[in-house]
């Protein structure tokens, strides 16, 4: 049976950056910096060794023995006697106090642009927050079709803010559009965070990868906002390392300190600071952040200059994107060109097996559809860009598909292979 072609994760087919490996200075296994199929039956594993060490954690084990033992516990830290008045007063007065909403769950709402990076909905509804979803829009007419085409509609936007609301997630630029928010936008979406006393979420992990002269923008600069936003960044999405999951968040010190804690508590590690205090940088694999760091301090002495790595990896990854966007145009499909990140948002209405069925009376979305008849009948493998969205939005959605193009030049060759006798059998 013929390979399939992987155009569908978003890692880049390539060795990590060479400065980080520098950085390092342990000899990475350059394959092992990559997703792998294998990573969820890691994760499986990891997820019920973590289940058995609780259950095997000392404290827990020897509390269930003095119990059934009768024992004196001298065990546990907590003292076994009255606590303060001035404490159970308080709580006394809460319980029977006006605020009877202190009685009832809270869930913030949270407010997801889409299309969204699907692990943003679950882990907000793992912490039983809500999420909200806030479509933009394709204005699209003509054949040039790009990522900018894709809009906010301001008033949606704010007419979703209600009491609950929290924070509004920002992905810029956004994966999995390739969309680079403009100054105009951040301020439309700045002034409502303002307007509404939100906290806003900027997740620009891609903020390196702008192509066609687009220049990404932090929404934390404008007037107002760095008090009220978290700004997350990836090393690898930046240097080419996707599997090491190290990233850094830089805000406020009233924001960072709750991660902080956050990030102590569920890792019980210590969080590692990257670089100085001022960036604010946090996670837990310490020769991993050590070698982002060393990275980043030797990219910083050459940045904007040819031999920058930020610099050629994107250039690079320009290319590959207009090679493909070529390849897909030619093949009947309507690239939406990307102005960042790592995918392309391809239309299938007029390529072959885009109608494949599509009388088939099941709930999957076509281009879920087309997804899994491409990967059977012509051994290429995309993601629907359904996924992105809410069930409610779906229809903005549903004639797309998104390729991923920071591949090797092999696979992309492989690939148009593939788009060259798409239509021909
Ligand atoms: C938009 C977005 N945010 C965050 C991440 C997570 O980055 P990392 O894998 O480096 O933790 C990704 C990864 O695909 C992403 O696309």
């Amino acid at each position: 049976m013929a390979a399939v072609i992987r155009n569908d994760l978003g890692s880049a087919q390539y060795y990590g950056a060479e400065c980080l490996s520098k950085g390092a200075n342990k000899g990475i296994n350059h394959t092992r910096n990559i997703h792998e199929d294998e990573m969820s039956t890691t994760h499986i594993n990891a997820t019920k060794s973590l289940i058995q060490q609780m259950a095997e954690d000392p404290m827990l084990v020897l509390d269930r023995m003095a119990f059934q033992n009768g024992a004196v516990d001298l065990g546990l830290g907590f003292p076994n006697f009255k606590p303060e008045k001035k404490i159970t007063e308080a709580l006394s007065e809460a319980a029977t106090g006006n605020d009877y909403m202190l009685h009832h769950y809270t869930r913030p709402y949270v407010i997801l642009l889409e299309p969204f990076y699907t692990p943003y909905k679950d882990m907000l509804m793992i912490r039983g927050a809500v999420p909200v979803f806030v479509p933009l829009h394709p204005c699209l007419d003509g054949d040039k079709q790009s990522s900018a085409d894709w809009v906010i509609d301001k008033a949606q936007l704010e007419n979703a803010v209600t009491q609950r609301t929290k924070a509004i997630f920002l992905n810029n630029p956004m994966n999995p559009l390739g969309k680079v928010f403009d100054r105009e936008e951040l301020l439309d979406i700045a002034n409502i965070c303002i307007k509404h006393d939100l906290t806003c979420v900027a997740d620009e992990v891609y903020q390196w990868l702008t192509y066609g002269g687009k220049h990404h923008m932090h929404i934390a600069k404008l007037p107002g906002m760095w008090q009220r936003t978290i700004t997350l960044g990836s090393a690898g999405k930046t240097f080419n390392v996707t599997g090491w999951k190290v990233g850094w968040c830089l805000g406020p010190k009233h924001l960072i300190q709750v991660l902080q804690n956050y990030h102590f508590f569920c890792h019980s590690d210590q969080p590692q600071y990257t670089t100085s205090k001022k960036t604010q940088s946090i996670n837990t694999e310490k020769s991993e952040s050590e070698a982002v760091a060393v990275a980043f301090e030797k990219e910083m002495l050459i940045l904007n200059t040819p031999d920058s790595y930020l610099h050629t990896f994107r250039k690079m990854a320009e290319e590959k994107r207009n090679k493909l966007c070529k390849y897909l145009n030619n093949a009947g499909f309507k690239a939406i060109v990307p102005e960042g990140c790592f995918y392309i948002i391809a239309d299938i209405t007029n390529a072959q097996g885009a109608l494949m069925n599509k009388s088939e009376n099941t709930d999957e979305a076509l281009d879920y559809k087309f997804a899994k008849w491409a990967v059977v009948e012509k051994k290429l493998c995309v993601m629907p860009f359904s996924i992105f969205f809410s069930k409610q939005h779906r229809h903005l959605s549903e004639k797309y598909v998104r390729l991923c193009f920071v591949k090797t030049d092999e696979t992309l060759k492989k690939a148009k292979d593939i788009f060259d006798q798409w239509n021909k059998n």
